[in-house]
Parts: C-alpha cells; sequence; structure tokens
C-alpha cells in the first residue's frame, strides 16, 4: 500500500528503511555506484529551493510497517518546479514487477493532476528497468546525455598539472571551496546566464541552474543545508577582471567517495584559451586535497557537447551509461491511470 510521506518529521528508523530500500536497487541497477550513507539523508530529501516543494510517498507491506524499519517496498518523490513535477520511483528489487511501480506512479500522477501541473519529467538511467517501465506509461525521452566516471586512482597527476597550468596569458584560476564569495554572485551569475543565452538547449532543465545572484544565493544554502559540500574553480580574465570560466563540483554527506561534477562553463569569449581542461584539473587537485574520502568523480554530458567530452577523455573520464530525460503529459497519464482503476 501507497501513503504520502514527510521525511521532515518521519521517525528515524523509517529514514534507515527507505535508505536500506535505495541501497537495494543501487546495489541491483548500478552497481559500480557507492551505496549511500545515512548522514545528512532526511535534510536531503526534506529540503528544498524556497519556492520548490517535493512531496513523497512510501510503499509498505502494511500500514505503518516502515515505522518499525521493515517492510519498506518501495519510494517515490515529486519535486514540484515551476509548471513541471519531476518525478522519481524507486522499488525495492526483491518487490519488482508485482505493480507497487504502478502504484507509486499513479499517486504522483493524481497529484499532478490534482495541482494542475502539465507535464511531467524524469531522469532515467540506461540499463535499468526503468526505461521499459516509463516507455510502458508513455513517456519519452526528450534528452539524452552520458554519464562519465573518473577513476581518481588512474589519474597521471604529473600530467594533469601540466593541464593545469596550461592557460594562455591573462587569465588566473581562483579555488573556492564551499562556493563563490559573496562580492562574486553577481559576476558568476552572469557567466553562466551567458552560457545558457549562446545554447540552443532542447535540455527539459530537470536539473535547473542559477542565473540570478538571488537564485545562487538560494541554491548555495539548499545545497549545505542537504549535505551537499560545493567546490568551485574560476577562471579570471585579468584585464577585465570578468570571469572567463568555471567548474562546480558537490561532494555529497550521502556518498563521499563519488563526487558529482555539476556545470563546467566557458564564456564563448574566452574560449579556445584551454580554460575548460584547466579549470577541470585543478578542480581534480583541490578536491584531492580537500576530500580523503573522494575515489571517483561522476559528470553528466550531452552527446553533442564534443569540446566537453574531449576535455573529459584527456582527464581520463570514461564513459560510463547513458542518462535520458523523459517527459510525459499529466492529461496523457491520467488518462491511462483512471483506464486502469
Ligand atoms: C522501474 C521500477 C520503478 C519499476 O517498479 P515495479 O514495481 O517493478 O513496476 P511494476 O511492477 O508496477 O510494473 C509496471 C509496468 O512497467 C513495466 N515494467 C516494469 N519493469 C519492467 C521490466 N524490468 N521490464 C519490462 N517492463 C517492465 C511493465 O509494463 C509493467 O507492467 P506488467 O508487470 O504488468 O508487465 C523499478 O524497477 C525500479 O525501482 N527501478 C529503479 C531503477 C533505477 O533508477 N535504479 C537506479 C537508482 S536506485
Amino acid at each position: 500500500m501507497v501513503r504520502e510521506w514527510d521525511p521532515r518529521t518521519a521517525p528515524s528508523v523509517e529514514i534507515e528503511a527507505v535508505l536500506n530500500s535505495l541501497n537495494a536497487a543501487l546495489a541491483a541497477d548500478l552497481p559500480d555506484d557507492p551505496l549511500w550513507r545515512i548522514d545528512a539523508f532526511r535534510e536531503y530529501l526534506a529540503v528544498t529551493m524556497p519556492g520548490e516543494r517535493r512531496v513523497c510517498w512510501l510503499a509498505e507491506t502494511a500500514r505503518g510497517a516502515g515505522q518499525h524499519g521493515e517492510g519498506v517496498l518501495g519510494t517515490a518523490n515529486m519535486l514540484l518546479l515551476g509548471d513541471i513535477g519531476v518525478l522519481e520511483v524507486i522499488v525495492d528489487p526483491a518487490a519488482r514487477r508485482r505493480g507497487v511501480g504502478h502504484e507509486l506512479l499513479g499517486a504522483v500522477v493524481q497529484r499532478a493532476y490534482a495541482e494542475g501541473f502539465t507535464s511531467l519529467g524524469v531522469e532515467v538511467i540506461g540499463d535499468t528497468p526503468s526505461v521499459k517501465f516509463y516507455e510502458h506509461y508513455g513517456f519519452e525521452c526528450a534528452f539524452v546525455e552520458i554519464r562519465n566516471v573518473l577513476q581518481l586512482s588512474t589519474v597521471d597527476w604529473p600530467s594533469l598539472e601540466k593541464l593545469a597550468l596550461g592557460i594562455a596569458p591573462g587569465y588566473r584560476i581562483e579555488y573556492y571551496p564551499g562556493g563563490p564569495p559573496e562580492e562574486l554572485y553577481e559576476a558568476y551569475a552572469e557567466a553562466k546566464a551567458i552560457v545558457r543565452e549562446s545554447y540552443d538547449s532542447t535540455d527539459l532543465e530537470l536539473r535547473p541552474s542559477s542565473y540570478e545572484p538571488e537564485r545562487l544565493r538560494a541554491s548555495l544554502a539548499t545545497l549545505h543545508a542537504r549535505g551537499l559540500r560545493p567546490y568551485i574553480v574560476m577562471g579570471i580574465h585579468e584585464s577585465s577582471g570578468k570571469i572567463a570560466g568555471l567548474t562546480e563540483v558537490v561532494v555529497a554527506a550521502q556518498h563521499p567517495s563519488r563526487a558529482d561534477q555539476y556545470d563546467t562553463v566557458v564564456v564563448p569569449a574566452h574560449r579556445g584559451y584551454g580554460l575548460g581542461r584547466a579549470l577541470k584539473a585543478r578542480m581534480l587537485f583541490e578536491l584531492r586535497s580537500a576530500e580523503p574520502r573522494l575515489t571517483e568523480v561522476q559528470t553528466w554530458n550531452a552527446f553533442e557537447n564534443e569540446p566537453m567530452l574531449k576535455v573529459n577523455a584527456e582527464l581520463g573520464f570514461q564513459p560510463d551509461r547513458q542518462w535520458s530525460e523523459y517527459e510525459a503529459d499529466v492529461a496523457d497519464l491520467i488518462r491511462r491511470f483512471d483506464k486502469d482503476i
């Protein structure tokens, strides 16, 4: 049975049961990924950006079973972002193909409909049962990325140092653990906005970025509150003082051995000077000393982003698997679920 669930007030034993079912799914579907730890897991689920909401559901063998640390069959959540709901459904491998995913998705769809949302988006991981599951409900692939993973044990650090130093004269590189300083928020947000305008993006934006100083401030506060430590490396164009490029990495308290590389952007006017490569290389050096538990870094790239794929390959990132954004209209989904009831 499925019930709405609030991670902010759930007993700790239930939070642990949810973590255990997530880890069982990870072990089955992404066996090379690190298992998640309980550290800040409640906060990870509970905290959102101001103005956004996350609604969660729990599937259990019997009502309230999760409160005794057992009987959790799966979870779903939907982040309400503007007019799109971004959802996740995860079912314990031991409980799959018994309609649990169907019931959880049904709860999400009913809620999205009741809230007046017009479309739902979801990240679908290649080579997992999610692909067939979402396609079964009529979700369509809107955007495909490839995940790349770098094992730090394979890094040739002396060569990497050359890459880190290999920028044209007139630029300098700066490192900011925790996020950019306040006085750079505006310039930082501007650099991201310029790059965004230069994209002909079909991205559904399930992972929206921060293009205004206020949003950037809120986004950093949200990251910290969810147990996600941000690290920033920036390239500064010395004569203008402008930010020419930046790269962002987040180390999650929930899986501190594998960092997530978020945006790496070089402002178009400053491309071709070795900045992309140097920023990412410098970041790896900084992470190595700041995060002793770190063994891997993962990043996601669009297939057509050839320059970034080339930089990643030079640094030693290995393509891992497809990571796609799927979408469906709530109206179509609700018709399908109504038919099934
Ligand atoms: C995708 C997932 C949510 C499906 O949950 P489930 O409870 O097994 O799904 P259901 O039993 O409700 O299946 C509903 C329909 O989806 C389709 N489906 C689900 N799993 C499928 C599979 N492995 N192969 C083919 N079709 C599948 C079927 O059409 C199914 O209906 P049917 O059983 O009557 O044929 C579950 O496999 C899961 O949690 N996967 C997580 C994958 C993931 O992202 N892992 C990485 C992060 S932890």
